[in-house]
């Protein structure tokens, strides 16, 4: 069988003032729509959000990451989206997620400090990001599998 090559893009942006204001609402949204395209267009990944930044990291075929990263780049509830790695990969980090997210809470930011970031993700390697999300996933696996749970059924 023949598989498509997987392309990662790994970008930083910050969020606009309202969808800051109502964070948990924003990403609920944000991954309803998600969940729908990404299953469509063989996406999987990860979002992060600590209410200032978003990080996230799309993997898939790269004429769908790129698409799917245009519509980002048009969507008022960011601003100024910099791409921190982009690039063929051998394997995808998330295969199981169409679109995972989480809010960074502050105990999270204890976690994220043995990886230098801290609280600083805009100006953090893409290196250190990707071990970021893969530490996250990891401590947090079975909550956000059942938090997530409740809002893809909702999606169907
Ligand atoms: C930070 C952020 C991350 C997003 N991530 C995705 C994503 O992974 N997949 C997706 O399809 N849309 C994502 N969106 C939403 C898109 O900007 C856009 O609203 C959506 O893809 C439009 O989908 P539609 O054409 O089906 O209405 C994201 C938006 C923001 C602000």
């Amino acid at each position: 069988m023949v598989q498509t090559p997987i392309f990662r893009l790994l970008y930083v942006s910050t969020a606009s003032a309202s969808a800051a204001v109502a964070l948990h609402e924003t990403m609920r949204a944000i991954l309803l729509v998600s969940d729908a395209n990404n299953r469509r267009d063989g996406i999987t990944g990860f979002l992060l959000s600590d209410g200032y930044v978003f990080v996230q990291l799309l993997e898939g075929p790269e004429r769908n990451v790129q698409a799917c990263f245009s519509r980002i780049c048009a969507d008022d509830r960011n601003r100024t989206p910099e791409v921190r790695d982009a690039g063929p990969a051998t394997e995808r980090l998330f295969p199981q997620w169409s679109m995972c997210g989480l809010n960074l809470s502050g105990r999270d930011n204890l976690l994220l400090r043995p990886g230098n970031i801290g609280f600083d993700l805009l100006g953090a390697a893409p290196g250190a990001l990707l071990q970021h999300l893969q530490t996250l996933v990891h401590y947090h696996g079975p909550a956000l599998i059942q938090a997530h749970a409740p809002l893809m059924r909702a999606s169907v």
